[in-house]
């Protein structure tokens, strides 16, 4: 059977009470009968606020982020228990935005893919190469690493993560990488998975930067794309319920 494609809106650091309010009133509303899952990824603050609205919807909750620690003087981290206690489900993990700014290796990413995978909250880890990156060829080299370090520390439990190509170039630049770059990374992905695993083709490959209205059905229409996670267009709900639908479809 085929996989429901997986649909995760990252607000990034975006939000009032108010607009969160009106966007997953107007997301709830658009979307009754589902043919694939959808996720919001929200900033902590606001993870009370959308447990309350996303009842009865088959809105799912995600966090933007995860501590690699349980518990203790760690001023500023949320931990997973914690995440857990509001009905998050999903958590980012090694978004390129904290390996830039805030100093995440591959090894911290796979110690909070671990730390998520332990309290039941399945983890969306980032992998993606820079625009020097890619220009010098070495785009198959970061990704194999990212995930690497990944598969390294969590061993079996791999098939239960959601992995996201998410090339840094087309982050909230408008520019989306074409459908055939994206299938190539992903098929890189799943046949590094597949060494792995043998459940690699249970693992959804999400595809992320610029996707929006237009693009998503392209994307959306590769082999080895089994959803996206969606920056900018996940705030506007006309524009997120499109892809929705295309994922749908
Ligand atoms: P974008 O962001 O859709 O605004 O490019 C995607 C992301 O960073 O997850």
């Amino acid at each position: 059977m085929r996989k429901r494609k997986l649909i995760a809106g990252n607000w990034k650091m975006n939000g009032t009470l108010e607009a969160n309010d009106a966007l997953l009133r107007a997301v709830a509303a658009g979307i009754n009968e589902l043919a694939c899952q959808v996720v919001v990824c929200v900033p902590a603050p606001y993870l009370a606020q959308v447990q309350m609205l996303r009842q009865g919807s088959k809105i799912e909750l995600g966090a933007q982020d995860v501590s690699r620690h349980a518990t203790g003087a760690y001023t500023g981290e949320v931990s997973a228990t914690m995440l857990r206690e509001f009905g998050v489900r999903y958590a980012i993990v090694g978004h390129s935005e904290r390996r830039q700014c805030h100093g995440e290796t591959d090894a911290i990413v796979a110690e909070k893919a671990r730390t998520a995978l332990a309290h039941g909250i399945t983890p969306i880890v980032c992998v993606g190469e820079t625009l020097a990156e890619r220009e010098a060829g070495q785009t198959e080299e970061v990704v194999k690493r990212q995930l690497a370090a990944v598969i390294h520390v969590n061993g079996h439990c791999i098939s239960e993560i959601v992995v996201a190509y998410e090339p840094v170039w087309a982050i909230g630049t408008g520019k989306t990488a074409s459908p055939e770059q994206a299938q190539q990374v992903h098929a890189l992905l799943r046949q590094q998975l597949a060494a792995a695993t043998e459940h690699a083709e249970r693992v959804h490959l999400l595809y992320g930067g610029s996707m929006n209205a237009a693009n998503a059905a392209t994307l959306l229409a590769q082999t080895d794309i089994d959803g996206g996670l969606v920056g900018g267009a996940s705030l506007k709900a006309p524009d997120f319920l499109q892809i929705i639908a295309a994922a749908c479809a």
